[in-house]
């Protein structure tokens, strides 16, 4: 559906590694069962999948929940001294695997580490009554990896190892519909060698770029590059810090996470007012712009079908490039150290990121920066 009208830009991609979508996310963290409990209650997930002990499996415990096309793997170690508690207890909770859903596993591995990439997972395949799974793995920015999954020969629930997860606490869904980016915030000077990773081993090309004129406040200042393959499907925007007065959002990231990492997960809905009603109403905080922002956002962005009233109660900015408009809002961070949160998008027509919204946004982060002592 987004590769239907695709700006030439995104045609200079080369697809040598067809990419299908985003197949999951998998987040370690420290407590699988009460971080599904909590997607599930606020977030409007569904239960899908378990693998654990009840399967067997004795050394890590996943819980998996799904929301139309958004897969969310939660996993937490069952013992000390493994390599999840150790991701978890250097960077607090956070996304460990953007797994990406393709046609031959084998054939994406090859090529990313015939073109650079290191090695995470070499192909393996799983198995169970209902078929096999091909899986292989690279490494990318921090300890973040990319895992190619391929499941044509697959019939099962989610993946081998899982078993149905239907248990009775079962809260609607609020209509979030698929992952439309997902930002990654590395070391000062480093964002061109990711740029240049997704360039040459996988193929993406570059497709938007800010820098500190665009994204700057008095405090803040940071340079972000949009990579994306070529159907589109996959969108990476890369944030590095730049010289601000004071400490970037993109430094208190990298200070608390230790490391880059996973900054933001951008979901999709066709209904944001209903959406971000619904998040509101199950305890999901949100950054607030000041009110004075819809005195004028109109004149900035034209007409817009929606009514300004309930977007300036929710506090849902908007943004128009040449092909459209969209509706944006983002969340406070969602685990005890401020690194990752959420956006929710809804676009109507643009394919940009609200670079008309970020120093707005930015005076929002800085206030809750100010906070927490971190400025
Ligand atoms: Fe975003």
């Amino acid at each position: 559906m987004i590769a239907d009208h695709l700006p030439k830009e995104f045609e200079a991609a080369q697809d040598f590694m067809p990419l299908l979508g985003t197949d999951y996310l998998e987040l370690y963290v420290s407590n699988a069962k009460q971080a599904a409990y909590y997607y599930k209650s606020a977030f409007g997930f569904q239960s899908l999948a378990y693998a654990g002990l009840e399967t067997g499996n004795r050394d890590f415990e996943s819980y998996v929940v799904e929301q139309d096309k958004i897969r969310l793997v939660l996993t937490s170690p069952l013992k000390s001294g493994t390599s999840i508690g150790e991701h978890i207890d250097k960077h607090g909770d956070g996304v460990k695997v953007t797994a990406i859903w393709v046609e031959d596993a084998t054939y994406a591995y090859k090529e990313a580490m015939k073109r650079g990439a290191k090695s995470f997972m070499e192909p393996k395949t799983e198995s169970d009554n209902q078929g096999s799974v091909v899986r292989s793995g690279i490494c990318t920015y921090g300890e973040t990896v990319h895992v190619f999954v391929e499941r044509k020969d697959y019939n099962g629930i989610f993946l081998p190892g899982f078993k149905e997860w239907n248990p009775a606490y079962a809260p609607a869904s609020i209509g979030l519909k698929y992952v439309d980016h997902m930002v990654g915030n590395v070391e000062l000077g480093e964002m061109n060698t990711w740029v240049k990773f997704y360039e040459d081993v996988m193929g993406f090309a570059q497709i938007v770029s800010f820098d500190d004129n665009d994204i700057s406040t008095d405090y803040t200042a940071l340079m972000s590059k949009v990579m994306s393959n070529g159907n589109g499907r996959i969108k990476f925007p890369i944030n590095e810090p730049a010289d601000g007065k004071k400490k970037s959002q993109i430094e208190e990231y990298l200070d608390f996470y230790e490391g880059p990492g996973v900054q933001h997960i951008a979901v999709a809905t066709d209904n944001i007012i209903k959406t971000v009603t619904a998040l509101r109403d199950r305890g999901v905080e949100f950054l607030r712009v000041p009110g004075t922002y819809y005195d004028t956002v109109l004149d900035r962005v034209g007409h817009i079908d929606e009514d300004i009233a309930p977007l300036k109660e929710l506090g849902i900015l908007v943004d128009r490039d040449d092909e459209g408009y969209l509706l944006q809002i983002f969340t406070k961070p969602v685990q005890a150290r401020p690194t990752m949160f959420f956006e929710i998008i809804q676009r109507k027509g643009a394919k940009s990121f609200g670079k008309g919204n970020f120093k707005a946004l930015f005076e929002a982060i800085e206030r809750e920066q100010e906070l927490r002592g971190t400025l």
